[in-house]
C-alpha cells in the first residue's frame, strides 16, 4: 500500500473533526478521506447493532477510497463496532477511541472524575473494561449530555441551550469536588472552551486527539508508512446528511474552507456517492 493514500476517518458527524484539526497540526502532508454520518447522527441513543452496520459500511466506503488506515473518531462507534470491524477487515489498521479514564486517574487529586460520553459509550463492554482497568481507587460521575451532540452539529458552540446542558452535567459534579474531566465523545473538545469557563481554570479537562494522533503515527510508521512530502495534505469530506449545513459549520470547527462531497446510504450497509 501506498503512504500517499488517504486516513480515513470516520463519525456519526462533525465530532471526528475535532481529531482532523490535531492530525492537521501534526502530519499535514498526510491526505485525508473524512465520513460524517449526518444522516444517521446522533449514534448515542441507537442500538449497538445498528452503529456497527453503520460503522461496517462507511468502513467499506473508505477502503474503496483507498484508506490506508482507519480512525473510528467516534467514541460511540468504537464501544459498538470496532472489535467487530478489527476482525472484519483483518487486514487493514484500525485506530479507535476510547474515554481517557486512565490519564484521569493518573493526574486526579481529589480522586473523583467526571466523565461525558454518549448512552451507547456508557453501556459497551469496552467502557466497562476501562473502568475495570484504570478506574479501580477513582469515583467517576457520568453524564450523557442529552441534546449536546445536535448543538454541535449546528456550530452551537456557546449559545443559551448549549451552556443549559454542560452546566446541568457539571455543577453537580463540581458539588461533588471532581477535578478532572473526561471528553468521552469526539464532539465534546468543540466546546472545551464553555466546559472550562463552567468548571474554572483548576478543573484539568482532557481532550483525548493529541494522543489519538500520536497512536496513528505509531501504526502508520510500524505498517502503511507516513506521507513524507513537504506539501499539504488534501482533505476530502464526505457527509451521507445536508452538505450545504455541514459545509456551513466547518470553518468554525476547523478553520478550514473545505468542499463536502454528498454520499447517499442504500440499505444500512452500502454507501454510494451522489
Ligand atoms: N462523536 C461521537 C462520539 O464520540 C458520537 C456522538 C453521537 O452521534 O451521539 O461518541
Amino acid at each position: 500500500m501506498s503512504s500517499t493514500h488517504p486516513i480515513g476517518i470516520f463519525d456519526s458527524g462533525v465530532g471526528g473533526l475535532s481529531v482532523l484539526r490535531v492530525l492537521r497540526e501534526q502530519m499535514p502532508a498526510e491526505h485525508v478521506v473524512y465520513f460524517g454520518d449526518q444522516g444517521h447522527v446522533p449514534y448515542g441513543a441507537r442500538p449497538m447493532a445498528e452503529i456497527q452496520k453503520f460503522s461496517e459500511g462507511i468502513t467499506q466506503f473508505l477502503l474503496e477510497q483507498n484508506a490506508k488506515i482507519i480512525v473510528v473518531a467516534c467514541n460511540t462507534a468504537s464501544a459498538a463496532a470496532l472489535k467487530y470491524l478489527r476482525e472484519k477487515f483483518s487486514d487493514i489498521s484500525f485506530v479507535g477511541m476510547e474515554p481517557a479514564v486512565k490519564p484521569a486517574a493518573e493526574i486526579t487529586r481529589t480522586g473523583k472524575v467526571g466523565v461525558l460520553a454518549t448512552p451507547a459509550t456508557f453501556q459497551g463492554a469496552l467502557y466497562a473494561s476501562v473502568v475495570e482497568r484504570f478506574g479501580a481507587g477513582v469515583e467517576l460521575f457520568q453524564n450523557t449530555c442529552t441534546g449536546l451532540v445536535s448543538e454541535i452539529e449546528k456550530g452551537e458552540l456557546d449559545s443559551q441551550p448549549t451552556r443549559r446542558i454542560l452546566e446541568d452535567a457539571l455543577l453537580p459534579m463540581l458539588e461533588k469536588n471532581i477535578d478532572t474531566v473526561v471528553l468521552g465523545c469526539t464532539h465534546y473538545p468543540f466546546v472545551i472552551p464553555l466546559i472550562q469557563e463552567i468548571v474554572g481554570e483548576k478543573v484539568r479537562v482532557i481532550d483525548p486527539a493529541p494522543a489519538i494522533v500520536r497512536q496513528i503515527g505509531r501504526l502508520l510508521e510500524m505498517g502503511a508508512g507516513r506521507n513524507t512530502s513537504s506539501l499539504k495534505g488534501e482533505v476530502q469530506i464526505y457527509s451521507s446528511g445536508d452538505v450545504t449545513k455541514v459545509q456551513a459549520v466547518l470553518p468554525i470547527l476547523l478553520r478550514e474552507h473545505l468542499k463536502v462531497h454528498p454520499v447517499n446510504w442504500v440499505g444500512n450497509r452500502n454507501i454510494v456517492l451522489v
